[in-house]
C-alpha cells in the first residue's frame, strides 16, 4: 500500500504527527481549561446578572441562619491549576451545612479503602425526596438512602474512623482543611443553633440504629455531623475544596494528594446524582454538572479535570438549594459548555 500510494501514507504520517503535536501538549498542559479572560468574564457576568435577584429566603429552622445577611452573593471559578477567578462576597466564612456531604463520604471511602463500602453501607441510591425526610430514611430497603441526604450524612460521619466523638470530628476537620489547603473553624453559634434544634436528625440516626444502618453511637453521630455542618468557609475555599476534586484528589496549590484518584469519579456520581435532592434531575438537566447544595447558601460544582464553580447567596428555595448560586453556576456551565454531558449550547 505505502508504494502503491506514497504520497496517501504521507499525508497520514503528517496528520498523525500533526494531531500528537497538537492533541498531546493540550492534553498534558490541561489547555481544554478555558482562557483567565473567558473566566473572569463569566464570573464577572454571573456576579452582575443576578445580583439583584431577591427569591427565596434564609433557611430559619436552623435559626442562626436567618441572622447571615440575605444580600450576601459570591461567585469563584477556581481552575484545576489553582488559578481563582472571582466576584463578590468570596471572603465572607458562612457554614458549609450540606455541602460538607459529599467531602465525608469521600473521607470514608478513602478510610474504608473501598468505595463499595459506602454503597453497601450506606447506599448510592438518590431518594427523590427532601433532604430531611423520614420517609426515605424508612424505606431502608430495598432502597436505601446516599450520603448526600440527612440520614446518609450522619451513618458517613458514624463510619469516619476514631476513638470517640472528638477524634472522629478532628478527622473530618482536618481532611477539610488539606481539601481547601486553608484552616478552617467552627461558627459556634451556629452550631449550638442547630444542636438545640436537630431533633428530626436525632429520628433520622434512631431510625438508622435500629436498621443496624449507624456505625458509632447514634446520638454522637448526629453531634458530629451538626459540627461538621457548622464548619466555616468562604466560598474561596469551598471552590479550592472543590477544586481539589476537580484536580483527581490532589490540592493543585499545596500539590497535597488528599483524595485518591480512584474515589473521585465515585464521589462526584453521587454527587450528580442526589446533590440537589429532590431537584437533582433538573440541575442535571440544567447545569450538567456534579454539585452540592447547602442551606448556609453554598454550592459547590465540579468540572472533572477543569474546575470548581462556587456560587454562594443565603436565600435558599422550597428544596433548601441557594437560588442565585444555582442561576450562577447554571450561567457559567452554559456559558462555558461544559455540561459533562455536553455542552447544550
Ligand atoms: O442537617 C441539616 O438539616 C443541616 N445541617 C444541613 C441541611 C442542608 O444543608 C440541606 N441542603 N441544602
Amino acid at each position: 500500500m505505502t508504494t502503491r500510494y506514497p504520497q496517501v501514507a504521507s499525508r497520514r504520517i503528517a496528520a498523525l504527527v500533526l494531531a500528537l503535536f497538537i492533541l498531546v501538549p493540550a492534553a498534558a498542559s490541561g489547555q481544554a481549561i478555558p482562557s483567565a479572560q473567558v473566566l473572569n468574564r463569566v464570573v464577572q457576568e454571573a456576579h452582575a446578572k443576578f445580583r439583584n435577584v431577591s427569591d427565596g429566603a434564609n433557611a430559619d429552622y436552623i435559626p442562626e441562619l436567618a441572622k447571615v445577611p440575605s444580600e450576601l452573593f459570591g461567585v469563584v471559578i477556581v481552575t484545576a491549576r489553582g488559578e481563582t477567578y472571582a466576584a463578590g462576597d468570596v471572603d465572607y466564612a458562612f457554614t458549609i451545612q450540606s455541602v460538607s456531604k459529599p467531602f465525608t463520604a469521600a473521607l470514608v471511602m478513602q478510610q474504608q479503602g473501598s468505595a463499595a463500602a459506602v454503597a453497601e453501607k450506606i447506599g448510592v441510591e438518590p431518594t427523590g425526596l427532601p433532604f430531611n425526610s423520614i420517609m426515605a430514611t424508612q424505606i431502608l430497603k430495598p432502597v436505601s438512602v446516599n450520603p448526600l441526604v440527612n440520614s446518609g450524612a450522619i451513618a458517613a460521619v458514624s463510619l469516619v474512623k476514631a476513638a470517640g466523638q472528638e477524634e472522629r470530628f478532628q478527622a473530618i476537620l482536618d481532611f477539610y482543611q488539606r481539601l481547601a489547603g486553608d484552616k478552617l473553624t467552627v461558627i459556634e453559634d451556629v452550631y449550638r443553633s442547630e444542636a438545640a434544634t436537630n431533633q428530626r436528625n436525632r429520628a433520622h440516626s434512631y431510625i438508622l440504629a435500629v436498621n443496624d444502618r449507624i456505625y458509632s453511637d447514634p446520638l454522637e453521630a448526629v453531634d458530629v455531623y451538626t459540627r461538621q455542618c457548622s464548619i466555616g468557609v468562604t466560598a474561596r475555599q469551598l471552590a479550592m475544596m472543590g477544586a481539589t476534586l476537580a484536580n483527581a484528589g490532589a490540592n493543585p496549590v499545596s500539590g497535597e494528594r488528599v483524595l485518591e484518584t480512584r474515589y473521585v469519579p465515585k464521589v462526584l456520581a453521587i454527587m450528580m446524582m442526589a446533590g440537589f435532592y429532590n431537584e437533582s434531575g433538573m440541575w442535571a438537566y440544567t447545569a450538567g454538572l456534579p454539585a452540592k447544595t447547602g442551606v448556609g447558601g453554598g454550592i459547590v460544582a465540579v468540572v472533572p479535570g477543569k474546575m470548581a464553580i462556587v456560587g454562594f447567596s443565603p436565600r435558599v428555595n422550597e428544596a433548601g438549594n441557594s437560588v442565585r448560586a444555582m442561576k450562577a453556576i447554571e450561567y457559567i456551565s452554559d456559558q462555558l459548555g461544559v455540561g459533562v454531558f455536553g455542552s447544550g449550547r
